[in-house]
């Protein structure tokens, strides 16, 4: 499975943001992540649904629609309407994991499954088979630009090893060409980063770094 490359715009210049997504899609990115906080799950506040319908308008890759918000069975509709391609919402989020996953799957797009830092990957098995992506959190939820948790990727091949071979394992928190390869190396195949790919002097350079 080749990797797939989805910057997350959250360390982009919100002030240009059509802009900083033409200059990722120019260098190749396969998904563009926008990283949706509600201040309540995570002590930070970001982009909301009428800022994912904006940049749709724009964007050509598929929109990965990262939700850290609390109660996420209810916003979902909405961030497909505003058309998300694909909705990760936390483990620790909701109540009824399986029945959030459901109501993804029912709306046609593709469902992920996220982990913070200090949940065991033990605790989402029984969700494998029902999943296309699950997102593995190598940094704490809620702001862009921290220092990659090297113990998470312990939990890179015990998923791997659970799940179906189609499930994409997705990782987010501190990725650059470095601790990227050191995951995908145990197994992941989709790479969030922000700060690495818009702090970096060259674009194109920094996506192609991270395949
Ligand atoms: C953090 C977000 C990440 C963040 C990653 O809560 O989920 O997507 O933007 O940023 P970097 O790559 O800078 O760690
Ligand atoms: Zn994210």
């Amino acid at each position: 499975m080749a990797t797939i490359i989805s910057p997350s715009i959250l360390s982009a210049d919100f002030a240009n943001l059509e802009r900083d997504i033409k200059l990722v899609e120019e260098a190749g990115a396969d998904w563009l992540h926008i990283d949706v906080m509600d201040g309540h799950f995570v002590p930070n506040i970001t982009i909301g649904i009428p800022v994912v319908k904006a940049i749709k308008k724009v964007a050509s890759v598929p929109l990965d629609v990262h939700l850290m918000i609390e109660n996420p069975e209810k916003y979902v509709e909405a961030f497909k309407n505003a058309g998300a391609d694909i909705i990760t919402f936390h483990y620790e989020a909701a109540d009824d994991v399986l029945s959030v996953i459901n109501l993804i799957k029912s709306l046609g797009i593709k469902a992920g499954l996220s982990i913070k830092p200090s949940t065991s990957p033990e605790e989402i098995f029984e969700y494998l088979p029902y999943l296309d992506l699950v997102l593995i959190m190598t940094v704490e939820p809620g702001f862009g630009g921290q220092e990659f948790i090297h113990e998470c990727t312990q939990k890179i091949p015990a998923i791997r090893q659970e799940a179906p071979d189609n499930l994409i394992i997705q990782v987010d928190g501190g990725i650059n060409n470095i601790t990227g390869h050191i995951c995908t190396s145990l197994g992941a195949n989709a790479l969030v980063a922000g700060n690495y790919i818009y702090a970096h002097k060259d674009i194109k350079q920094a996506v192609k770094s991270l395949r």
